[in-house]
């Protein structure tokens, strides 16, 4: 989605707009532009398409300043053009703001601003609001109070940053909704919507909360509530290095984020496994442990591939903590009137921590009176900080907009959740030791799984040109048949379908015939004897089956037209293993289609509008 990132210091700031705005580009965008300031004259380049695109206009309209602020635009009012795409501008070109978010009211807006006379050049919802707070400084406001103001005017979602000819040594921004840090230099300073941006400058970050708004300086900042109360606000270290944001040598994000998953999930389960007691400690649950345990039902939220590793949740809990567990997407739970007991527990899961619906789900959650809980990657994220407590999986950043390494982070920690309550109820140590000893060597048989990447890219060799694809599961693989599915789908653009494996005889087998590749997810577990059942059933009617299966299986080959033989480990921890193969062939497929597996089009990485 949207990216912002900002610079005041001594520097040219437009070389770092540039390098901030490549960093945010994992996002999802379809036009960028820099808005600059260098003493009294403001200037501003924007471009339809890729930043590169933006580097090259700036170069050649040789721009150079010390304040400067820069855009990337995910359209939703309004195509994606230059006219579009931010900075937006008063139109004495004195004034230049960028916004992420929606601004709901924008109509109501535009009509009152129109009759003073202001003159609207784009169909974006984001330039009314550089007419507003034009508005309040022609009636003697300065900048700070006039966006202020503004502000108080607005009904929906912002991430800001506002800068202006007549104030030149300052950035205005504000946050609501939409997320916005402040990066802190020695005589210069930073903003954006994604620590990633900042990273390269400095590890010091402030995160601005909803209805904040801060000036910025280059050598200070102030922060604010939108209704004028005066916020002392803390600074934070981040823990991340800029290799961690890197291709590494990887010719993409994704591929580079799928081998990196055994170190991932060690360091998900890293200091919180205790063999000798069979029983997971999670820092984060400190004080919430018991609730959770106690709890009579847990409603677990969460968006995309989020919402898979909730639906492995609810197999894992259910099996092991004995807890009736249900499985929402944020978008729908937000929206009905849910029905939330005060002996409920709620976990809401996401890679981003600031997806917006998984957002709103959680404050709606917390306004009446539930117990939130998170399960977020990005450390400090919003999800993060307005849950009670929560889990961090510790996958590290995750670049490439088809999530990897945050699904099978995130069932790790689902798993040690598991583990946490079952030992709390009726588990005994016995049963935790087992438990704990497989999820030990789960780092190691994915090793193994990333070894047959070279058969896994030959087979996807045979399907660059199918149209249709069907995945197939049962238990707790059928989530597994859906990411599979989300995964094809997201990057190759190939129609795919994941389904419980015995749903097939109720519809989907009408589709198959001998160009329908099909997907079994068929480990030896309890279920293994049905799902060769279906696998006959396809065969019979000449589906081309790809099985992922247990390294053992020999029955199966003869069954298949190609198999993927992976470790064994006990039920709750196969999803975690049974993904990988699907993965991996998902990203040879659309490789080998040409396509950009790192930014598909039409999708961003964190979904922060609705
Ligand atoms: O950041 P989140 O986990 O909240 O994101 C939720 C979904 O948008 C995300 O999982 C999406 O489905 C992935 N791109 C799928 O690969």
């Amino acid at each position: 989605m949207c990216g912002i990132v900002g610079y005041i210091g001594n520097k040219n700031s437009v070389p770092i707009l540039i390098e901030g705005l490549k960093r945010l580009e994992y996002r999802g965008y379809d036009s960028a532009g820099i808005g600059v300031i260098n003493g009294k004259i403001g200037s501003f380049v924007k471009s339809k398409g890729k930043v590169s695109v933006l580097e090259e206009k700036s170069a050649a309209d040789g721009i150079e300043a010390k304040i400067g602020i820069g855009h990337t635009r995910w359209a939703t009012h309004g195509e994606p053009n230059e006219i579009n795409a931010h900075p937006h501008f008063n139109e004495e070109k004195s004034l230049f703001l960028i916004h992420n978010g929606i601004i709901e009211n924008y109509n109501v807006l535009k009509t009152g601003l129109k009759k003073l006379g202001y003159k609207f050049l784009s169909e974006t919802d984001s330039e009314v609001l550089v007419h507003l707070i034009d508005s309040y400084m022609k009636k003697d406001h300065g900048l700070f109070q006039a966006v202020r103001l503004s502000l108080n005017q607005v009904e929906g979602t912002y991430g800001i940053a506002v800068i202006s000819t007549k104030e030149p040594n300052k950035i205005i921004v504000a946050k609501k909704g939409s997320p916005l840090v402040i990066g802190i230099g020695d005589d210069e300073n930073f903003i954006a919507s994604d620590v990633n941006a900042l990273i390269a400058h400095t590890s010091q970050v402030v995160y601005m909360e909803d209805d904040e708004i801060a000036e910025i300086n280059a050598d200070s900042f102030r922060a604010k509530s939108i209704h004028d109360k005066d916020i002392e606000k803390e600074i934070h270290d981040v823990e991340m290095n800029l290799d961690e944001i890197t291709k590494g040598g990887y010719p993409h994000f994704m591929l580079k984020e799928i081998m990196e998953q055994p170190e991932a999930v060690r360091n998900s389960l890293r200091g919180r496994l205790l063999l000798d007691e069979g029983i997971a400690r999670l820092g984060g649950l400190q004080g919430f442990a018991d609730r959770l345990a106690n709890s009579k039902r847990i409603i677990i939220t969460a968006c995309g591939t989020s919402w898979h590793a909730a639906l492995v949740g609810e197999y894992m809990l259910e099996q092991f903590a004995g807890i009736p567990v249900e499985v929402e997407y944020a978008s729908e739970f937000r929206y009905r009137n849910p029905i939330i007991n005060k002996d409920d527990a709620l976990l809401f899961i996401s890679q981003s921590g600031e997806t917006a619906d998984t957002l709103a789900a959680l404050k709606e959650a917390k306004r009446r009176g539930a117990l939130v809980l998170g399960i977020c990657n990005a450390v400090g994220s919003s999800i993060a900080r307005e849950s009670h407590a929560g889990v961090y999986t510790h996958a590290g950043p995750e670049i490439g907009v088809a999530s990897t390494k945050a699904f099978t982070t995130q069932l790790s920690v689902l798993a040690l959740i598991t583990l946490l309550i079952a030992r709390k109820k009726h588990v005994s140590i016995v049963d935790g030791k087992e438990i704990i000893k497989e999820m030990q060597q789960i780092p190691e048989k994915i090793e193994k799984i990333l070894q047959m990447n070279d058969e896994i890219e030959k087979i996807a060799e045979n399907f660059v040109d199918s149209t249709n694809f069907l995945y197939l599961g049962r238990g707790y693989n059928f989530p597994v048949a859906l990411e599979g599915a989300l995964k094809l789908k997201e990057i190759s653009y190939i129609h795919a379908e994941g389904y419980p494996a015995a749903e097939m005889k109720h519809g989907p087998i009408a589709l198959i015939d001998e160009n329908m590749p099909v997907v079994f997810i068929a480990p030896t577990d309890s279920v293994y004897d049905k799902v060769i059942s279906n696998i006959e059933e396809v065969k019979a009617r000449k589906g081309i089956i790809i099985g992922i299966a247990s390294e053992n299986d020999n029955k199966i080959d003869s069954l298949v037209d190609y198999s993927i033989k992976i470790p064994d480990t006990i039920r709750m921890l196969m999803p975690i293993l049974t993904v990988i193969p699907l993965q991996l062939l998902a990203y040879h497929v659309a490789v080998k289609k040409g396509l950009n597996v790192d930014q598909p089009r039409n999708l961003a990485k964190s979904v922060t509008v609705e």
